[in-house]
C-alpha cells in the first residue's frame, strides 16, 4: 500500500468515526450519563438492601443478585408474623429482608424491576416521581407502608428521581408477584397483587 492510499484510508476512517459520533453520540451519551447517575443513586441509596432478597451464602446473608430488585420472592410464603412481647421491640423481618411486620401490619417489599406485569415496567417516569413524592401507589393509590424510606427519598430532585427511574428501566425484568400487605392483626397470608 502506498502512502497516499494509507492516508486516504485514514481520512475515510476518521470521516466514518466523525459521522457516527456526530449522529449517535449526543443522545446516547446523555442517556448513558442519566442511567449511570441512576445506578449510582440506586446503589448508594441502598434500594437493593430491601428490594433485592437476601440468601444465605458461605459468609452469611448476601443479596441474591439473580433476583436483583425483584422484591419479596413469591415462593416464600410467610407464616403469620410472631407476636412481640411487651417492650421496646417493634419490628420483625424475614430472612430475605423482604417481609416486614410492625404496627402497620405486614408489608412485602415491591418488585421494582421493569417486568410488565409484576414490576414497574408499565410505569412512566411521572408515575415513579408521583409515587415517591406522595408516598402513594402511582401518586393516588394506597399509602406506601414502612419500611419503604419515602420520607427520605421524596426529598430527591425530579432530575435524580428521573435518573433512578431510567436506571431501573434498564435492569433485568424479573417476573415475581409480591403479596399484598396484611392488615395488623390479620393472620392469613394473601398472595398476589
Ligand atoms: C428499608 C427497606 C426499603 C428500602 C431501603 C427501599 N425500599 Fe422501596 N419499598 C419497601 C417496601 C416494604 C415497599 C412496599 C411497601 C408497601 O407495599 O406498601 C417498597 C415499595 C417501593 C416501590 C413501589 C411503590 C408502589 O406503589 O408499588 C417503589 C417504586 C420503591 N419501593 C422504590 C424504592 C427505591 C427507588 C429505593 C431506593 C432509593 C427504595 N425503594 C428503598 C422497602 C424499601
Amino acid at each position: 500500500m502506498n502512502r497516499n492510499r494509507i492516508a486516504l484510508l485514514y481520512v475515510a476512517a476518521l470521516w466514518m468515526v466523525g459521522v457516527s459520533v456526530a449522529e449517535a453520540a449526543p443522545v446516547d451519551t446523555k442517556d448513558a450519563i442519566v442511567i449511570e447517575r441512576g445506578r449510582y443513586l440506586t446503589t448508594a441509596g441502598g434500594c437493593g438492601d430491601c428490594h433485592t432478597p437476601l440468601k444465605m451464602g458461605e459468609r452469611g446473608p448476601e443479596p441474591d443478585m439473580s433476583r436483583m430488585l425483584s422484591g419479596h420472592p413469591e415462593y416464600l410464603q410467610m407464616p403469620a408474623a410472631p407476636a412481640l412481647p411487651e417492650g421496646p421491640w417493634m419490628v420483625v423481618s424475614s430472612a430475605t429482608n423482604t417481609a416486614w411486620a410492625g404496627p402497620w401490619g405486614t408489608s412485602f417489599v415491591a418488585n421494582i424491576t421493569p417486568d410488565m406485569e409484576t414490576g414497574i415496567g408499565k410505569w412512566s417516569a411521572d408515575d415513579f416521581i408521583y409515587t415517591i413524592r406522595s408516598g402513594r401507589h402511582l401518586g393516588r393509590g394506597r399509602q406506601i407502608l414502612p419500611p419503604m424510606p419515602v420520607p427520605a427519598i421524596q426529598n430527591l430532585t425530579d432530575e435524580d428521581l428521573t435518573a433512578i427511574y431510567a436506571y431501573l428501566m434498564t435492569v433485568p425484568p424479573i417476573e415475581n408477584h409480591v403479596p399484598v400487605p396484611i392488615a395488623p392483626g390479620a393472620a392469613v397470608v394473601a398472595v398476589g397483587n
